[in-house]
């Protein structure tokens, strides 16, 4: 099974439409992590995630509230921004945990500010500059992340 897939985005559509095709694939429960510098893409790649599954609502970075929530009928998105976060006490007091359930998917900004309280990620995706576009390195993390990537392989 495949560990890691590397794709360029060459502009925005691209990013969107990539964050369309990982949605298709991707189960429930999952962790999916969003790394790179600000600008680079993450809020794009979800957004496109989100209008897959046929979020018509605006769709923007979290980043004073920490998450926002999406329902669906069968499902419950959790679009995390953890930019502003100055210690991992703020995601107790939003009941951190209980976001990650059967039933959902998490999809997170600046994992790294969690320092360790993010428990397990299947996916990883790491965005940075690549000419005018953009260069996205998928890593698995755990099997059901190595089964997405061999799904997008296929496709
Ligand atoms: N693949 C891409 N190529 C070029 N520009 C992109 C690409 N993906 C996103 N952008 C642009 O980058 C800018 C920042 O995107 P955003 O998703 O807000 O970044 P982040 O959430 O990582 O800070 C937006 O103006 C968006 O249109
Ligand atoms: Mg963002």
């Amino acid at each position: 099974l495949l560990a890691e897939i590397n794709y360029i985005l060459a502009n925005e559509q691209a990013c969107l439409d990539m964050g369309g095709r990982l949605a298709k694939v991707c189960p429930m429960p999952c962790v999916i992590l969003l790394q790179g510098q600000l600008g680079m893409g993450k809020t794009t790649l979800t957004r496109g995630f989100l209008r897959e599954l046929g979020i018509k609502t605006a769709i923007k970075s979290p980043t004073f509230t920490l998450v926002e929530a999406y329902h669906l009928a069968h499902c419950e998105i959790f679009h995390f921004d953890l930019y502003r976060i100055e210690s991992v006490e703020e995601l107790e007091h939003i009941g951190w945990r209980d976001y990650f359930g059967k039933h959902s998917i998490c999809l997170i900004e600046w994992p790294e500010r969690a320092q360790g309280a993010i428990a397990k990620a299947d996916l990883i995706c790491g965005l940075s500059l690549h000419s005018d576009g953009r260069l996205l390195k998928l890593y698995a993390k755990s099997d059901k992340g190595k089964a997405i990537l061999q799904e997008l392989s296929n496709k």
